[in-house]
This record gives structure tokens, C-alpha cells and sequence, in this order.
């Protein structure tokens, strides 16, 4: 296929049909997939021929819409996941078992950084939070002999820190181990991590990329540019036989481009189960298909819905990456040269008290747990999302007790500021 632009890939990537097939992708909603012989159905479980026979491991629906996802992404193979939360979870779960040490960023999703630092914390894998900001100084001291991955978000949810890219790709390659970014805010469309040197993407592909509140779900994709081989005594998962898969070696069998992704789907997805339902994979790919109009609109309303509220006297503060002056904009400028997202935090005079009545005055923007569809919404982490956190985590993961998450929907940007706008006064 021709090297389209995004926009392009949006629509083009992923299903390509042949003479005489359906126009759009189809919904292929079958468990199972029927055989002549078991010898060849023998030869799919032994992973020696490629083919269709369970959709726990795979579906044809399913691949078609991680295929695209991985064209936009600009990687070499992407499995999908029934959620963003088990994206997270695999993506690091592949490369590190019991005893193992990872760095991340402190400036990442509530679900995430419980996740790392309590429920894979029970299973023997220890993280370090170090602040996006560290000084590379304090990023390489956090390493150790037994670190695995970085991990990172593109643009923290909520406290919407950009994460410089190049520096922490740097500091992992130069401990041999790789960068997984979470990429769900900016999405593909805004930017793309490996282009900076990024390893491993994830999506919780529930915001953007579906955009209408209709499906959780999540996607893994491989840049292919991370040797495992190199460090083979690090990842002895995909460079050493997998006794539970006949012994297969990944990297040999799948290549550098394909064994993380390989592994992931025919061991992982095989026992931990987290498949997303072929619909859901059908409604994502509708999603996809809008997602460079959809982000155009949302960056273009989020920054005048932020212009609008740092001009407002009952506004204490606004955070937009955008905006002239944040403490982001620089580094928003080089990886979002387009736009970032259409989330905008801000605190309203007045502290948490203040924040609780604008929320209940606000009739366009819905209270939802969720940024990053079509409709304007809007949330109170410390009450919701990241209730979980003292003081203290709450502070270190960019949160205030009074920050208030604005989800900045493609309605006309008049009727989103007007709403606000008369919450504002109702205060
Ligand atoms: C940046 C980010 N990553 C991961 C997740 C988890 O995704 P999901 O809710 O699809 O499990 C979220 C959810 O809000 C998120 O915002």
C-alpha cells in the first residue's frame, strides 16, 4: 500500500477488502473457525501455519482493526485488548515477571498507577515513580540491575504533563531496556512516540479513538525497533524457549518486529483472557475511521474553551499544553505540533467547595467518568478517578484537591463556553 498521510490511514488502514468482498469491515462474530482435518487445525496450535481458530487468540475483525491501529501508529504489530487497563497490564506483564523493577512516570492515569504500584506490586514487579520533570540525574538513578521498562504517558490524564519523549527513550535504551508510552490522549492523529524513539505504544482506544462512549477496550502495538535479542538475558521470555508453546523462541520464530506482539496474543491473551468482542472491534474501527476530524475539533475547541477560562476572574487556574505560557508548551510544541487533546484542567476560586457547585450549575457538559468523546464532560479526580490517592500521591501525580478535568467535546464551542460560562457566575 502507498504511504498515505494519517488522515488517510483513518480510513484506509486495516481492512482491505478483495474483489467481490464487503465494502466495510465485517463483523466476524463466531468463536470458533471450522477445519477438514486436525492436522491443520494441529499445525495453528503449534503457531507453524497462520489461520483463524479461536477468537480468545485470534479474529479476523479484531486483527483488521489492530492491523490499522499499528499503521497509525507507524509499528510493525498490534494485538487489540478488552480494555486500556489490560493493554497496561500486558504491555509491561510480557517483558517482566516476579522480582522485576520498572520505572514510570508519576504523572499517569489513576487505574494505571494503582495497577503498578499495588496489584502488580502483589505479583513480585516493583515500580519507581519518578516526577516527568526529573532531572535526568534522578531518572538514571532510579534504574537497577533487574529494571525492565520505562513507562510513560504522552499526556498525563489528569494532570496533562507532556511527557518528554526523547529524554526518557534516551536514558532507557542507554540501560538496555525499552520505552512503553500510553498514547491515548493525543492519539496517533497528534503524535506518534516511536517517531521519538519510543518502544512499545498503548491505547486505552475507550477515549479518542472511539469517540462515542460506545466500547472499552485497549491496543498494544510494537514499534519492532527494540532488539530483545541484544539483551537476551533480560527478556529470556522471547529470547529463550517457551516450554508452555512447544518450546518456541519468539525472536526467532517471529522476528524483531514480531515477537513482543506474538508472545502477548498466544501466551498472554491465551491465559489471562482479556479479548475485546468482535462488535466492539467493529464500532472501534467506525471510531477510527472519523478520528483526524474528530481530534481537529476537539484541539480547536479545547483552546478557546482554555482561552475563554483564563480570561474569567471566578477561574483560579487553567492547564492546557497549549496555551502561551504552560508549563508544557515547549515540549508541546515539539511532540504535538498539531494539537494535544481536548482535555483541559482548570480549579475554580473558591477551592472544592467552589468546584462541587459549578459542577452541579454546568446543564451542556455531563459529570461522567470519562474524557474523550464527541460530548462535552466533566469530573473532579480527587472525588472519582484517583480517590484512592492520599494527599501526598495525589500530589505527586500532578492532581490538587481542586482540579477540575473539562473533557472538551465537537459540539459549537459557543454553546460549551456559554454553559460554562453561566456556571461560572452561578458560583
Ligand atoms: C491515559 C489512560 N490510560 C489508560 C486508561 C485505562 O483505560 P480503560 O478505561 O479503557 O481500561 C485510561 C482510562 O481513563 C486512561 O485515561
Amino acid at each position: 500500500m502507498a504511504q498515505y498521510r494519517i488522515d488517510t490511514k483513518c480510513i484506509q488502514e486495516g481492512y482491505k477488502p478483495k474483489n467481490g468482498e464487503p465494502r466495510v469491515l465485517p463483523i466476524i462474530q463466531s468463536t470458533t473457525f471450522k477445519y477438514d482435518t486436525s492436522e491443520e487445525m494441529g499445525k495453528l496450535f503449534d503457531l507453524a501455519a497462520s489461520g483463524y481458530f479461536y477468537t480468545r487468540l485470534q479474529n479476523p475483525t479484531n486483527d483488521c482493526v489492530a492491523a490499522k491501529i499499528a499503521a497509525l501508529e507507524g509499528g510493525t504489530a498490534a494485538v487489540l485488548t478488552s480494555s486500556g487497563q489490560a493493554a497496561s497490564f500486558f504491555s509491561v506483564f510480557n517483558i517482566c515477571s516476579a522480582g522485576d523493577h520498572v520505572i514510570s512516570s508519576s504523572a499517569i492515569y489513576g487505574g494505571t498507577y494503582n495497577l503498578f504500584a499495588n496489584t502488580m506490586k502483589r505479583m513480585g514487579i516493583e515500580f519507581t515513580f519518578v516526577q516527568p520533570d526529573c532531572t535526568p540525574e534522578e531518572l538514571n538513578a532510579a534504574f537497577r540491575d533487574n529494571t525492565k521498562a520505562v513507562f510513560g504517558e504522552t499526556i498525563a490524564n489528569p494532570a496533562l504533563a507532556v511527557l518528554d519523549i526523547e529524554r526518557f527513550a534516551k536514558a532507557a535504551h542507554e540501560h538496555g531496556v525499552p520505552l512503553i508510552v500510553d498514547n491515548t490522549f493525543p492519539t496517533p492523529v497528534n503524535c506518534r512516540p516511536f517517531e521519538w524513539g519510543a518502544d512499545i505504544v498503548i491505547h486505552s482506544t475507550t477515549k479518542y479513538m472511539d469517540g462515542h462512549a460506545t466500547s472499552v477496550g485497549g491496543a498494544i502495538v510494537d514499534s519492532g525497533n527494540f532488539n530483545w535479542d541484544a539483551h537476551a538475558d533480560k527478556y529470556p521470555g522471547l529470547t529463550q524457549p517457551d516450554e508452555s508453546y512447544h518450546g518456541i523462541i519468539y525472536t526467532k520464530a517471529f522476528g524483531q518486529g514480531g515477537a513482543y506482539i506474538t508472545k502477548a496474543t498466544a501466551q498472554l491473551m491465551r491465559d489471562l483472557g482479556a479479548v475485546p468482542s468482535p462488535h466492539n472491534s467493529f464500532l472501534l474501527n467506525l471510531g477510527l475511521e472519523t478520528l483526524s476530524l474528530r481530534m481537529e475539533r476537539h484541539c480547536a475547541n479545547a483552546l478557546e474553551t482554555a482561552r475563554f477560562l483564563q480570561k474569567h476572574p471566578k477561574v483560579a487556574w487553567v492547564n492546557y499544553c497549549g496555551l502561551p505560557g504552560n508549563r508544557y508548551y515547549e515540549l508541546a510544541q515539539k511532540y504535538l505540533p498539531k494539537g494535544s487533546c481536548g482535555v483541559v484542567s482548570f480549579g475554580v476560586q473558591g477551592g472544592r467547595t467552589a468546584a462541587e457547585r459549578f459542577m452541579k450549575e454546568l446543564k451542556l457538559a455531563a459529570i461522567v467518568t470519562h474524557v474523550a468523546d464527541v460530548r462535552t464532560c466533566v469530573l473532579h479526580p480527587a472525588n472519582a478517578t484517583h480517590r484512592q490517592m492520599n494527599d501526598e500521591e495525589l500530589a505527586a501525580a500532578g492532581v490538587s484537591p481542586d482540579l477540575i478535568r473539562l473533557s472538551v467535546g465537537i459540539e459549537d464551542v459557543r454553546d460549551i463556553i456559554d454553559d460554562l460560562s453561566q456556571a461560572l457566575e452561578a458560583i
